[in-house]
């Protein structure tokens, strides 16, 4: 006789939905699908231990249990939160968590730069992201950022230590799919960063996936760097016979150039599969691959932009209402000076160079 599991009810947003016991609230929002899940900056499914670091997936538990219905007293951490039967979750029906996310997304960007223009992970970044959709858009940090030493790691992956968000998912990823972690995080605080101490090349078969984990542009591929924006670039579906990895991976083109090879990613931009080096950075050329087709890319990404009929993509009002809003009017009035010479001798022209020549020299870093 079969016996089926016990499965747990759980309610979220007001959404029911079965799952095995030990799941947890997010992975259980997940399985509702995008409109209830709760972001999340440092879980990563494939990697053991991860989550509870970046406190993006706060949710209110409104309802503890069926046998002990008392909610929760404070906003807990959903990817590392197992459910109970009759649970009731609230996520973006909750004020409280939606104030607070404004919050993280605040903090999370204390020390960030202003690098999204020269950054290769703009247009893919779930930094980006998260600030769009949960941030309140204005910053009250008015304090120097935090800035780090420029550290060279290896020939193949860059680190920007000043993009880094301390997820720990490049650390997890070291630990757990190569034989030997060289990198970790150091120091504590407002101290910590991700470094190789006594100063090491991140070296072995397996090191170019921590570029895939990373939610930014703190670990990004140096054979890809400056080559383009990702949105004007055409991902493709491909495989190979690897005898080190599964070898399907996505390539990203330029026209009939390949500038990026990276491992594929589900909806929720975790890697299916990792992959090695050799395909990840060797194998730049057509020939090298089985091309399947393009990959099938959720359209509200900005990866879609210009690959579909204008009619497809919304035009983005909310931006338009957000300027107006927000934005100062421009006081036409003032008398328009065309003497070049006066203005560059002047001093609101040299300040600006110079914010412009420190701010250039720090993102080049
Ligand atoms: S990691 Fe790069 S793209 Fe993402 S928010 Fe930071 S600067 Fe912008
Ligand atoms: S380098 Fe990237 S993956 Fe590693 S801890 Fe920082 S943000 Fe996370
Ligand atoms: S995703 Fe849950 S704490 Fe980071």
């Amino acid at each position: 006789m079969d016996i089926k599991p016990e499965l747990f009810k759980v309610t979220i947003d007001g959404i029911e939905v079965e799952v095995s016991p030990g799941t947890s609230i997010l992975q259980a929002a997940r399985k509702i699908g995008t409109e209830v899940a709760p972001p999340a900056m440092c879980y990563y499914k494939p990697l053991e231990k991860s989550g509870g670091k970046c406190r993006a997936c706060l949710v209110k538990v409104a309802q503890g249990s069926t046998n002990d219905p008392r909610p929760m007293p404070k906003l807990v951490a959903s990817c590392i939160t197992p459910v109970q039967n009759g649970m009731v979750v609230e996520n973006f029906t909750n004020e409280q968590v939606v104030d607070t996310r404004k919050g993280i997304v605040e903090f999370l960007l204390i020390n960030h730069p202003l690098d999204c223009p020269v950054c290769d992970q703009a247009g893919e970044c779930h930094l980006q992201d998260f600030a769009f959709e949960n941030g309140n858009g204005v910053q009250r940090f008015e304090e120097e950022r935090r800035t780090f030493e420029k550290e060279d790691i290896g020939p193949y992956i860059q680190l920007q230590m000043n993009r880094c968000i301390l997820c720990y998912r490049c650390v997890f990823t070291a630990d757990q799919i190569t034989d030997g972690r060289v990198h970790g995080v150091m120091n504590r605080g407002d101290h910590a960063e991700i470094s190789t101490y006594i100063h090491k090349t991140i070296d072995n078969d397996f090191s170019g996936n921590v570029i895939d984990v990373c939610p930014v542009g703190a670990l990004t591929d140096k054979t890809f760097r400056f080559k383009n924006r990702v949105w004007f670039t055409k991902p493709m579906e491909a495989h190979r016979d690897c005898d080190k990895c599964c070898g399907k991976v996505h390539l990203w083109y330029k026209g009939d150039e390949i500038i990026r090879v990276t491992g594929r990613k589900n909806q929720w931009g975790e890697v299916e599969d990792f992959i090695c080096n050799t395909c990840r950075f060797e194998m730049k050329k057509t020939s090298d691959w089985i091309v399947t087709g393009p990959v099938n890319i959720s359209r509200h990404s900005v990866i879609s932009a210009n690959k579909y009929a204008a009619n497809t993509i919304k035009k983005p009002e909310f931006a338009l209402d957000y300027a107006a809003e927000h934005y100062k009017k421009i006081n036409d009035s003032r008398p328009y000076n065309k003497n070049l010479d006066e203005i560059k001798a002047s001093e609101d022209y040299k300040t600006l160079m110079e914010q412009n020549e420190n701010y250039l020299n720090k993102s080049q870093n």
